[in-house]
């Protein structure tokens, strides 16, 4: 008997070992038998060898097999091998003709704590499959590769069954569903519920109706109308700027409470955390209205870009993800501005991905090995991913990247692929060798680019050079492709070239520029071309004209942060500090041309993660409550500095008429509420108090709150919101995220142990243990206490939700990624904590991966 291989250390997948399925799949047969503790799944497999004298190798983990048969012969456990992973049938008792393979297997969806594969929530049954959750369904080869047909009845006594494609019977009891287009296990859904619908028709393209629904718990049907709008927009937005039409004559939507991810594009079913579905004013914030419409799209897109074409195997995540992402952003900045858009995806880039890629989970956009792919679900694929995407978009030009597109459906579609192939449809419709290009994928880490300018007779010269400083498993960085988007400025404003598109290839490369009358100031990197650290030596004055005169909305933005990062670093060092950024918000908040979102996100402050971030990369020690006072320090300043100012804006910011989330109210809202943070900090919590009593909309409410608890007066306004809500799961998690993200660092830890004894805190719920927990890490000052005591409440919560939910303990762990920054002391506590984690017998594969990683 071999000794059974613990989750620490099963080895690693590696890409290099890829090799095809030897069977084609022909045809799908599922037949559920629904029952909490025991539901049957008949399976009817049929395949063809595409290989001499190849064994059946199918997945299934936490199965109990009760019968298996080929072409009707009942195989006795002589026949097949059955493990904890699987089963195989070798090849002697497999005809080497078309065969059907049929098997039963027994779940309990009811003990499924993990939320993948079959389990309940609510009393509802769903499923999760991506990435490898369909094998505790049923024996499968659990492989995107391999696509097939589905038919799947559903036997059981919810009021509603729905599974992927289209119904093609139904009666009380009994539902059967038919997708008609082939796709890989992943894809699969199923629901079976006490449901209400909220539904529509979308007229396609070509004139086709589709049935769109978006099915909810008894109760929550009015908070549907905002996620089937976005729907419909989402599906016209594709046809206009993909030509992407849908595909079948239904569409679902089902919002669920207990879900590990934020929402899944299961073919025809999407499933969906609550949280990303339901919104009425007093319940949703302005944000939460914008990332609605966003994720709808996002999984709506995937229809095209991850279920028709789809991926050859896990380490191609990022051909469906970062593409996606990038037509979600795209489809977002059409809907509601691109300037504010970019922005915003910059700054989760900075913050997400810049903060893993320079840490010990480092990793490229395309692995090429790993332990537990759901640890692959990074900042790193998904937004650095569709950064690459809107790098060969930038180098391609708009009719270049939809040609590009235009070839990449016709050519692959029905397929599953790799990034090879993606960008093979780059280089075969433009004519450009990417082979340079490709290393974006191959490689990890952030390039660094330094620039220095010089001016001789009217020639202005940029010289670039890009440097990657080496990551784990990867020491040797060749230089990469970068398009560095430029304008020059002269010194009255006027754009004396615009905006131009440079090729970076060398690691060392200039530039010229002829026929200058005057030196110009350079605007580089313009919309944010590219992903890397820009390093320049910029005088304040440089900055504080650019974020005045940029005709780039995003530079004009970025000026403005780099000017706040210089006065906070300059603060946090105890260095002299002039009043240039004081006095560039002055007149940004006395412009009144300028945006109101534009103005808002200028005056948020740098997170005290990114100024840590930015002191350990000019190589100091980032002390947390130094970055916490400083930051205070500064917004307290900016406040009494243009109190008056503030006021003036706070007043006449205020919202008329009935609530709604467009970008003509929201703008105003988001500027109103980051005047109230500042005034907020010298008015005594008069003008936060009064809008909390006051406000009819969640972003007032929640806003007025946030801005309470920062300054310590909360206490009322917490208790009162508690009362009013106690009984809305949503609202609730964000009552328990607010006051640990916002509150004084010495209380944090005090308040999340507090809150953890409150009933409410239902922590095998994924929403809610995550809004306690990333409250506390989010709080920077808050969980890097010099004592360690928040690093360790933190750890014994990984350990105590890994064998309950280990895909969200994984993910959770990632608030230790940061644990080189900081000091000797900081640094040892974290080690030990997660050493302590990495220690725990019966770890789980998921967890165990990522402290083995984060360890280094
Ligand atoms: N395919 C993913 C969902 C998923 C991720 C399932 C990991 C299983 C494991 C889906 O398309 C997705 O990317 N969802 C994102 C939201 C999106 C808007 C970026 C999510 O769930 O966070
Ligand atoms: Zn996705």
């Amino acid at each position: 008997m071999s000794a059974e291989l613990t989750a620490a250390d099963a080895p690693a997948k590696r890409l290099s070992d890829y090799r095809p399925y030897p069977f084609t799949l022909e045809t799908v047969r599922l037949d559920f038998t629904l029952d909490p503790d025991a539901t049957e799944v008949r399976a009817r497999l049929t395949f063809s060898p595409r290989q001499e004298a190849a064994a059946l190798e199918l997945d299934g983990e936490d199965l109990e097999l009760v019968s298996v048969a080929v072409d009707g012969r009942a195989l006795t456990p002589d026949d097949y091998e059955l493990t904890k992973t699987g089963l195989t049938i070798p090849a002697n008792v497999l005809p080497s003709q078309p065969f059907t393979l049929e098997t039963v297997t027994r779940i309990a969806p009811s003990k499924n704590t993990a939320l993948e594969g079959l389990y309940m929530s609510n009393g509802m049954y769903c499923t999760q499959c991506e990435a490898e959750g369909f094998r505790k369904i049923t024996y499968y080869p659990d492989r995107p590769d391999v696509m097939a047909r589905f038919h799947v009845t559903i036997t059981g006594d919810q009021p509603v069954l729905l599974a992927n494609g289209d119904l093609v019977e139904s009666r009380e009891g009994y539902a059967e569903w038919v997708d008609p287009w082939p796709k890989p296990a992943y894809l699969f859904a199923l629901v079976a519920g006490d449901l209400r619908a909220h539904s529509g028709t979308f007229t396609t393209m070509s004139g086709r109706k589709v049935a769109t629904n978006i099915w909810v718990r008894p109760g929550d049907e009015d908070r549907c109308d905002f996620a089937l709008q976005a729907l419909h927009r989402s599906m016209r937005w594709d046809e206009e700027a993909y030509g992407r039409e849908y595909d079948l004559d239904i569409f679902n939507i089902v919002a669920v409470d207990d879900f590990n991810m934020g929402a899944m594009e299961n073919k025809g079913l999407n499933i969906f955390n609550s949280k990303w579905v339901l919104a009425s004013p007093e319940t949703a914030t302005d944000a939460d209205y914008e990332r609605i419409e966003g994720i709808i799209a996002h999984e709506y897109f995937h229809n095209w870009t991850g279920n028709r074409i789809t991926c050859r195997d896990w380490f191609q995540l990022c051909l469906k993800e970062g593409l996606t992402v990038y037509r979600d952003q795209q489809f977002t900045g059409d809907m509601r501005g691109h300037a504010t858009k970019r922005i915003d995806d910059v700054l989760s880039l900075r913050g997400r991905q810049f903060r893993e890629d320079r840490g010990p989970l480092s990793h490229p956009p395309r692995p090429d090995h790993y332990r537990e792919i759901n640890n692959f679900y990074t900042a790193t694929v998904y937004e650095k991913g569709a950064e690459i995407v809107g790098m060969l978009h930038r180098l391609l030009g708009a009719e270049g990247y939809r040609a590009a597109l235009d070839l990449y459906f016709e050519r692959h579609d029905g397929q599953a692929c790799t990034i090879e192939d993606w960008l093979k449809v780059f280089e075969d419709s433009s004519g450009r060798d990417l082979s340079q290009f490709k290393r974006w994928y191959t490689d990890a880490g952030t390039p660094t680019l330094r620039v220095r300018d010089s001016f001789k007779d009217g020639t202005y010269t940029l010289e670039f050079e890009q440097e990657t400083r080496p990551t784990p498993g990867q020491s040797e960085k060749l230089p990469r492709h970068i398009p560095i988007e430029v304008g020059l400025l002269s010194e009255n404003g006027d754009e004396v070239l615009p905006s131009t598109v440079l090729e970076m290839t060398e690691a060392k490369q200039s530039f010229t520029f002829d026929g200058l009358a005057t030196r110009p100031v350079p605007s580089i990197l313009r919309d944010f071309s590219a992903p890397v650290r820009l390093e320049r030596d910029v005088d304040t004055s440089e900055l504080a004209f650019l974020l005045t005169h940029d005709r780039d909305p995003f530079n004009r933005w970025e000026a403005g942060r780099a000017l706040a990062q210089k006065v906070l670093i300059g603060r946090v060092l105890g260095q002299e500090t002039d009043a240039s950024f004081s006095d560039a918000i002055g007149a940004l908040l006395r412009d009144e041309t300028a945006d109101p979102a534009f103005r808002a996100l200028c005056l948020n402050l740098p997170s005290e993660d990114s100024i840590a971030q930015a002191l350990y990369d000019q190589g100091e020690t980032p002390d947390p409550a130094a970055i916490y006072a400083a930051r205070e320090g500064l917004a307290r300043d900016l406040a009494s500095a243009h109190k008056t100012l503030l006021a003036e804006i706070f007043t006449s910011t205020e919202a008329t008429g009935p609530y709604s989330s467009d970008p003509e109210q929201a703008g105003p809202r988001a500027l109103r509420l980051a005047v109230l943070r500042l005034l907020n900090r010298i008015d005594g919590g008069a003008r936060a108090g009064a809008l909390f009593a006051s406000a009819e909309n969640m972003t007032e409410s929640l806003g007025a709150l946030a801005a309470l608890v920062q300054t310590g007066q909360d206490a009322a306004a917490m208790a009162e919101f508690r009362e009013r809500w106690q009984g809305d799961r949503l609202v609730m998690d964000k009552w328990f995220l607010v006051q640990l993200a916002n509150c004084p660092p010495e209380t944090a830890l005090e308040r999340a142990g507090a809150l953890t004894g409150d009933p409410l805190f239902t922590w095998k719920t994924p929403n809610r243990f995550r809004a306690l927990m990333a409250g506390l890490s989010g709080n920077h000052a808050g969980f890097h206490r010099a004592d360690g005591a928040s690093y360790r409440f933190y750890a014994d919560w990984l350990l105590k939700l890994d064998p309950v939910n280990p895909q969200v303990a994984a993910r959770m762990s990632t608030a230790f990624e940061t644990w080189t920054r900081y000091d000797e002391g900081r640094r040892e506590k974290m080690r030990s904590e997660l050493e302590r984690i990495a220690a725990q017998p019966g770890l789980s594969r998921d967890l165990s991966e990522m402290t083995q990683r984060l360890l280094g």
